[in-house]
């Protein structure tokens, strides 16, 4: 999977990497911000999504579609789908652009709007990475586990960087018992679940 990856998919990867780094130097606003996941949760997330069992491959929080780029490569490997959720215009349609111009389109659902409008209409969850505002974790997660199939994984990222908002939802999620769960200290932090068989 990292051995082959589309030369327009490394192409815009790097370019998504430079504006990234730009936004940290320049003092961009937050909200404007791409606040993307570093490379190497890039390859944690493609790996974990191409182990997950059948099912859907959701995301939360698509911004300008990098952590996509690294799930569609999960993707691509065994003929699978990605739908990725973003509330924000004009990041959704900064994620259109990425997808267009790595050609990955054909294999990405972009839904823009809140995902906490959808997410109790998607079943049979086989991989969810959830990246948005730390607020709506909790919420998410409620949602997102009864959907999940058994074996189904979902990683939840900045829960080291943001440790003292994610704390609760965190210690929540660890005395789950419909999932088994670490927090494995990779980029920001993730939380992996898998959920019980
Ligand atoms: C940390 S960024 C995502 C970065 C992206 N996963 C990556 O690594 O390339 C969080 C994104 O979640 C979006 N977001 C926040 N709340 C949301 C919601 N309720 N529904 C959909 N997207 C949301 C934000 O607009 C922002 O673009």
């Amino acid at each position: 999977m990292f051995h082959t990856i589309p030369k327009p998919v490394i192409e815009r990867m790097k370019s998504l990497e430079e504006m990234n780094q730009c936004d940290r130097q320049d003092g961009t606003p937050a909200k404007k911000r791409l606040r993307q996941i570093p490379p190497q949760t890039g390859r944690f997330i493609a790996l974990m999504a191409s182990m997950a069992p059948d099912g859907k491959i959701i995301e939360i929080g698509t911004s300008g579609g990098y952590s996509t780029l690294w799930l569609s490569l999960a993707c691509s490997d065994r003929g699978r789908r990605i739908t990725t959720f973003e509330i924000l215009p004009e990041k959704v349609a900064l994620a259109k652009q990425t997808f267009d111009l790595a050609k990955v389109s054909d294999m990405v659902d972009l839904v823009p709007g809140d995902a906490l409008s959808y997410l109790p209409d998607c079943k049979k969850i086989a991989f969810c990475f959830l990246d948005a505002e730390k607020e709506i974790y909790q919420q998410c997660y409620d949602i997102v586990v009864p959907n999940m199939v058994p074996g189904g994984i979902l990683v939840a990222d900045n829960v080291i960087s943001h440790e003292t908002i994610l704390k609760p939802m965190v210690e929540r999620v660890l005395a789950d018992t419909r999932v088994d769960a670490l927090v494995v200290p990779i980029g920001s932090g993730v939380l992996l679940c898998m959920k019980q068989a």
